[in-house]
């Protein structure tokens, strides 16, 4: 931390809490030193090591880019200009060669400044200083400028994280189809938020059709998925295979006793009796059941991150079966029906 820099993160809009979670979970699975500074609209800041911009780029699902800090200034562009003068007489500002700007609003704040008024002012602010001319297609040094709350931050572009990556992972492109599964975004956060390590051994012991062991094999985990149908075992070797992963190993298992010495992490997807079957078995009972067994599985030390409808009252029934309650989210699916992700860990 001694060595850390500040760094800003812009994350994904379509959540408000689960894309810092999983920035803050890849930081500590990755065992990177971090203080947060300051939650915004879509934006973490935080205190800790460059070096750790490898490891978010490799694993967020949820975050845009990651950028240095240079400036942090109330919205307004006299201020935000003389912030920028100041960090240049500080040497805090640097261009490799070419440079670009790019400036974005989060969700409607500061609508009432013309971005491409402000751009070009600060593009000439950094030609003067620099000598360095604007290159938007190949730029040795990518400026970002996000208004985001009623605070302006600019910084150097360190990594961009592009979603494209994901799509020939969703479930309409899986050679095994069921509609039950998980986009590739959620199942790889849930991954993260477990602080699986590549080299772990994971376990989704609702596998279906294979999303979370799909984005934890992806990661270099050791995946153990189980499920009480037949079929879903059958399809999650296919999509698992399709996707390249070998290091698997897949069973036809009651996740309510399950048959498993011990695993360094869970991550999985119950059902909860709308479009995926309980067999059933009332979803409370089954949720009980199964977080029992899985804290007998699960190393001491290590976490399980798992959702379920909000009335069933998950983070209590984790505690129940004395797991630990790291974090919770909110998620709305539709009008009817709100679920609760929660991450616990076994203390
Ligand atoms: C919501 S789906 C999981 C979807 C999965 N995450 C995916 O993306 O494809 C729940 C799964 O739990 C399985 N299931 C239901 N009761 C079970 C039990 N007692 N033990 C293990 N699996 C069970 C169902 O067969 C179903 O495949």
């Amino acid at each position: 931390m001694r060595r850390g820099v500040d760094l800003f993160f812009l994350l994904h809009g379509d959540h408000p809490t689960l894309p810092a979670g999983e920035v803050r979970a890849i930081l500590e699975a990755e065992g990177f030193s971090y203080r947060v500074k300051e939650g915004l609209p879509q934006v973490l800041r935080c205190k800790v090591i460059r070096s750790c911009v490898p490891a978010i780029s490799k694993r967020a699902y949820m975050t845009r880019l990651c950028a240095e800090e240079i400036l942090v200034a109330e919205d307004e562009p006299t201020e935000i200009l003389r912030g920028l003068e100041e960090a240049f007489a500080s040497g805090r500002v640097e261009v490799q060669g070419s440079f670009s700007v790019s400036l974005r609003r989060v969700r409607r704040s500061a609508q009432d400044i013309d971005l491409k008024v402000l751009r070009q002012r600060l593009v000439n602010l950094i030609s003067s200083r620099t000598g360095a001319e604007v290159d938007l297609e190949h730029p040795g040094t990518r400026f970002i400028g996000l208004f985001s709350g009623d605070l302006f931050l600019f910084g150097r572009v360190l990594t961009e994280i592009s979603s494209k990556r994901l799509s020939e992972r969703r479930p309409s492109r899986r050679p095994f189809f069921h509609p039950t599964a998980l986009h590739p975004k959620l199942a790889g956060c849930m991954v993260n938020l477990t602080r699986a390590s590549p080299g772990d051994l994971l376990l989704d012991p609702f596998c279906g059709s294979g999303s979370i062991p799909i984005e934890a094999g992806l990661l270099g985990c050791k995946v153990l998925g189980s499920d009480i149908q037949p079929l879903m075992v059958r399809g999650s070797r296919v999509n698992l295979l399709h996707y390249g992963v070998r290091d698997f190993h897949l069973l036809l298992a009651d996740a309510r006793k399950l048959p498993f010495a011990e695993v360094d992490a869970i991550a999985t997807d119950p059902p909860y009796g709308r479009s995926a079957t309980t067999m059933g078995v009332p979803t409370k009972n089954l949720l009980e059941d199964f977080l029992h067994s899985a804290a007998e599985v699960l190393e001491r030390g290590g976490y399980l991150c798992t959702a379920s409808p909000t009335e069933l009252g998950l983070a209590d029934l984790g505690r129940g079966a004395g797991l630990k309650v790291v974090e919770s989210h909110i998620i709305l699916v539709h009008g009817s029906l709100t679920r609760e992700l929660v991450v616990f860990r076994r203390g």
